[in-house]
């Protein structure tokens, strides 16, 4: 989603119509909603009286959501407050599971609040936790050497300023903690892109909110586990909102989707196994009506794909997205010597 937004403006849930098509045919069971945000997918799940849904999100803002209907469903909702990517340490009868939804990023509630930062409107300290985070944007940008913060400008931001965008903030704090407004000031007076329909500093907010909530390894070990839980005939549904997020969805329903027209005369060492039934080999777009109505979701992507297989690694998926993984981890070095200094 698009890191403005204007006061007043409700979250309005992101291909809804389109998730709902999908997973009405798998008739009644346990659906998991991994992004609970304001809970109108579940809501909308819940719709069929047979349906059960067992809701995660990290953000502890959430929980009074999930309490409101935790009271109208009774036993057919329950919630966790936990990252997704732990969804395999959930108390669930893994045959009931028919499907696992994941509707990435931020929801509008977390853009508006203050506390969270994650707006270029927000002011003061940075932060841009969404909730069981490690640090914050501002420990980041307060503290990282120059080398760490240009990586995740032009990795988890493809950045094309990242070395001066990197270079002014080290000046900078050299005099003061960068707030907010500072960092907003210092991309604007340092990119130089006049004719981005975006604002200037879309890129180095994105990169940051990715680094603070480990955005890479929470999808990539979501999406594992989330298999892994699965039974075959099961479904995962994916609404993604940037080109890593989708890059890494696509990977893993393509590379390990059923190959069409493989021959039977194979011998079978020559067949790889294949875990997914991919029913569109394109994503699906939000239609103009939707794009017009909330145009925070012009950007999303829905991926979806049955499990046809069982399987005991994912060593590919994990190596090809390895060098982001180890962006994300930089920190865990980094970190242990600047809280050994703060302490
Ligand atoms: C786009 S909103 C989801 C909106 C939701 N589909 C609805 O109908 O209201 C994304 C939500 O996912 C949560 N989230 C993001 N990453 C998460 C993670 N790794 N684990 C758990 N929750 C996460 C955020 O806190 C946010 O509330």
């Amino acid at each position: 989603m698009n890191a403005t937004v204007k006061p007043g403006k409700k979250h309005f849930p992101v291909l809804l119509n389109e998730i709902v098509s999908i997973i009405s045919p798998l008739y009644s069971g346990t659906f998991i909603d991994c992004t609970f945000g304001q809970g109108e997918y579940t809501k909308e799940i819940l719709k069929n009286p047979k349906n059960k849904v067992i809701a995660i999100d990290r953000d502890n803002k959430t929980i009074d959501i999930a309490k409101n209907i935790k009271e109208k469903f009774k036993d057919r909702f329950s919630f966790k407050n936990i990252r997704f990517s732990e969804i395999n340490n959930i108390d669930v009868n893994k045959k009931d599971i028919k499907g696992i939804i994941f509707d990435l990023g931020y929801s509008t509630n977390q853009i508006k609040d203050p506390e969270k930062g994650l707006s270029f409107n927000s002011t003061g300290k940075l932060n841009m936790q969404m909730g069981l985070n490690d640090f914050s944007a501002h420990q980041v940008i307060n503290n990282l050497d120059q080398q760490h913060l240009e990586k995740i400008f032009k990795y988890f931001g493809e950045e094309k300023n990242s070395k001066v965008i990197s270079r002014k903030i080290c000046e900078i704090r050299e005099n003061k903690n960068i707030k907010t407004e500072d960092l907003v000031i210092l991309i604007n007076k340092n990119k130089f892109n006049k004719n981005s329909k975006i604002h200037k500093a879309t890129k180095i907010f994105q990169a940051l909110r990715i680094f603070v909530n480990k955005e890479i390894s929470e999808l990539l070990y979501g999406l594992i586990n989330a298999f892994n839980i699965l039974p075959i005939g099961g479904i995962v549904v994916v609404v993604s909102f940037h080109s890593i997020e989708d890059k890494i969805v696509k990977f893993f329903f393509k590379n390990y989707s059923q190959t069409k027209n493989l021959s039977r005369y194979l011998p079978e060492q020559n067949k790889e196994k294949k875990l997914f039934k991919l029913i569109n080999s394109k994503p699906i777009f939000p239609s103009e009506r939707e794009k017009k109505r909330n145009p925070s979701s012009r950007s999303a992507k829905l991926r979806y794909a049955i499990k046809t297989s069982h399987s005991e690694n994912f060593d590919v998926f994990i190596k090809q997205f390895k060098y982001l993984i180890d962006i994300e981890n930089l920190s865990k070095k980094i970190w242990k010597n600047f809280f050994m200094d703060f302490c």
